[in-house]
């Protein structure tokens, strides 16, 4: 049985000063933020690959889905040797994407809509074709230009061998080799991801001015804030040590374990520390609508180590990982529920909410899926496929028990058209490094990376004029396509449309949030209750015995029709209690 406890007991509200503004209602504490993966969500120019242009021409969309922020995924200029996340110059927009021009209408465009950007900044590592990592391959062993990276000498008599036993989180070795001037084998650069994102050294002052810099750069274009790639990656522990892993744990999980030399080491706090007086610098007058903000993307545990990062003085928020990788279970869900709640706030922020990203398989096809990892790199042709009707029922159970949190959510593009992730693209067609690193073991995140349909009956379903997407569309997204969910009552699209306008109008992001006894195992109930005063009763039923609902309740919002007055199998349900 889960704890029953009395709405008065668990009233958790976020009422800690923690902005530059202190104001308990600020913008982020509960914001709703759409992740625009920029490859995938409108192409303005034909070539099959979305662009920023393409974007701003489709922003409107999001302002009639009822959000309240947009988070970018990288736009610098990069190779593209990990979608973006290998950025060559942080000052600038790859040719791919556009032009900075259409960085600054893409801003003022949003602005204009009532929506605050978040661009994506990723301080662990460059592009090895970045200018500094250029100058480190030209330069001497010692030197200044190799300090700014990750450089030792091998282990064995003539250094053959790597400097310790790291492994990169996309598989293979950690380290690459490189020739020194002579042309002769020489030291070795740390590599946490693939061989062309070197680790940059964050024990050197040069390293941390630069990002100061390219804060400034970005805040004074006008950006809301940043989504801190790898947040707890920057600070590897002294004399970098060898790792031993649980031998069943993935490369992800291994990632997350507290005691890895690689992650989540304590001095990374002050990196975030200088940062959080740099954005401050921007709101003197701590005007609440003003802030701007810093969310970290580490994958820690426990979830007590990821609320560090949002310590009054450093970040806003940070993704709630925890909940991304709940499995469909009550107990579950209620324990990493509850414990989100108290650990954001103990240290005064807000929690935040996610099911899906770009690097994770889309939770339609996760929650159908009847076995196995809590979060599979990818899912191929010849691998157990997920039960799609369950997966999508259980996904949009899921959202909207989310939506009713308090907190802040993330929602990925593409959710909200219910899209599964595309689980038989051809192997060939794969780009994410991760498939050829770890040597054709783990599928990657290609799919859920796919080109947006808009337009069931359009070229690329509307994604844009190439009938040639730079990954391919599943015909099923045809069906999905947001032409055929507008409007349309019980759609995922308007499902996501109501949840977000009910939130909004009850301002459930700053609500109370209490648990609702007297209901089984199988299932969570809880109340929400916005400044308005209302109550909303949120029930989500997991098990397979319909659930009746409360006495004098008007039903608000449902992820599923009722029958007969009772919620059904894997369904969420609003109520309004008088
Ligand atoms: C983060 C990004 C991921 C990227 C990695 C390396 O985890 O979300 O897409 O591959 O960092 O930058
Ligand atoms: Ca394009």
């Amino acid at each position: 049985m889960w704890a029953v406890t009395s709405p008065a007991s668990t009233s958790l509200e976020t009422t800690d000063p923690h902005g530059q503004s202190g104001a308990s209602d600020a913008w982020w504490r509960h914001a709703v933020i759409y992740q625009i993966y920029p490859r995938s969500w409108a192409d303005g120019n034909a070539d099959g690959i979305g662009d920023l242009p393409g974007i701003v021409e489709r922003l409107p969309y999001l302002r009639e889905l009822g959000v309240d922020a947009i988070w970018v995924s990288p736009f610098y200029v990069s190779p593209m040797a990990d979608a973006g996340y290998d950025v060559a110059d942080y000052y600038g927009i790859d040719p791919l994407f556009g032009e900075l021009a259409d960085a600054d209408t893409l801003i003022s465009t949003a602005h204009d809509l009532g929506l605050r950007v978040i661009v994506d900044l990723v301080p662990n590592h460059t592009s090895d074709e970045h200018d500094w990592f250029v100058e480190a391959l030209r330069a001497e062993p010692g030197s200044p230009e190799r300090m700014r990276y990750m450089f030792r000498d091998g282990k064995g008599e003539r250094g053959e061998e790597p400097p310790n036993n790291w492994q990169s989180v996309f598989g293979g070795g950690a380290w690459e080799r490189v020739d020194d001037a002579e042309g002769n084998p020489g030291q070795w650069y740390l590599h946490l991801f693939d061989a062309k994102q070197p680790d940059l050294n964050w024990q050197n002052p040069e390293v941390r001015e630069m990002f100061h810099d390219v804060l400034r750069f970005w805040l004074d274009r006008g950006v809301d804030g940043f989504r801190v790639d790898v947040a707890h990656g920057l600070v590897k522990t002294e004399g970098l040590p060898d790792f031993e892993p649980d031998p069943d744990a993935t490369a992800f999980q291994a990632d997350e374990s507290i005691d890895n030399p690689m992650w989540d080491r304590d001095p990374v706090h002050e990196i975030y520390r200088g940062w959080r007086e740099v954005l401050n610098e921007y709101n003197p007058d701590a005007d609440p609508e003003q802030d701007r903000i810093l969310v970290a993307e580490a994958w820690v545990q426990p979830i007590s180590r990821a609320a560090l990062y949002t310590r009054p003085d450093e970040m806003h928020q940070a993704f709630n990982f925890a909940f991304l990788e709940c499995p469909w279970s009550a107990p579950a869900l209620r324990d990493v529920i509850e414990d989100s709640l108290t650990v954001a706030h103990d240290v005064g922020a807000p929690t935040t909410w996610v099911l899906s990203n770009h690097d994770v398989v889309r939770h339609p096809s996760r929650y159908g899926l009847t076995s196995g990892d809590k979060r599979p790199n990818g899912i191929g042709m010849t691998d157990p496929q997920p039960n799609e009707m369950l997966g999508l029922r259980r996904a949009r159970a899921g959202t909207t028990l989310m939506l009713a949190l308090p907190g802040s959510a993330y929602l990925y593009q593409g959710e909200e058209l219910g899209l599964p992730e595309h689980t038989s693209i051809p192997d060939a067609e794969r780009q994410d490094p991760t498939w050829e690193r770890s040597e054709h073991t783990q599928r990657g995140r290609d799919g859920c990376r796919i080109p947006m349909p808009w337009e069931a009956g359009a070229t690329a379903y509307g994604f844009g004029d190439s009938s040639r997407t730079w990954l391919p569309q599943p015909e099923l997204y045809g069906s999905l396509a947001v032409d055929r969910q507008d409007g349309v009552p019980g759609s995922t699209l308007e499902l996501y449309r109501g949840a977000l306008r009910l939130r909004r109008e009850h301002e459930l992001g700053i609500g109370s949030f209490a648990w609702l006894d007297g209901y089984d195992d199988e299932v969570i109930a809880f109340t929400n209750t916005g400044p308005d005063g209302v109550v909303i009763a949120v029930i989500t039923n997991l098990g397979r015995a319909p659930v009746p609902l409360p006495d004098d309740s008007e039903v608000l919002l449902t992820s599923h029709s009722l029958v007969d007055e009772q919620l059904r199998h894997d369904s969420t349900v609003w109520l309004r209690l008088s």
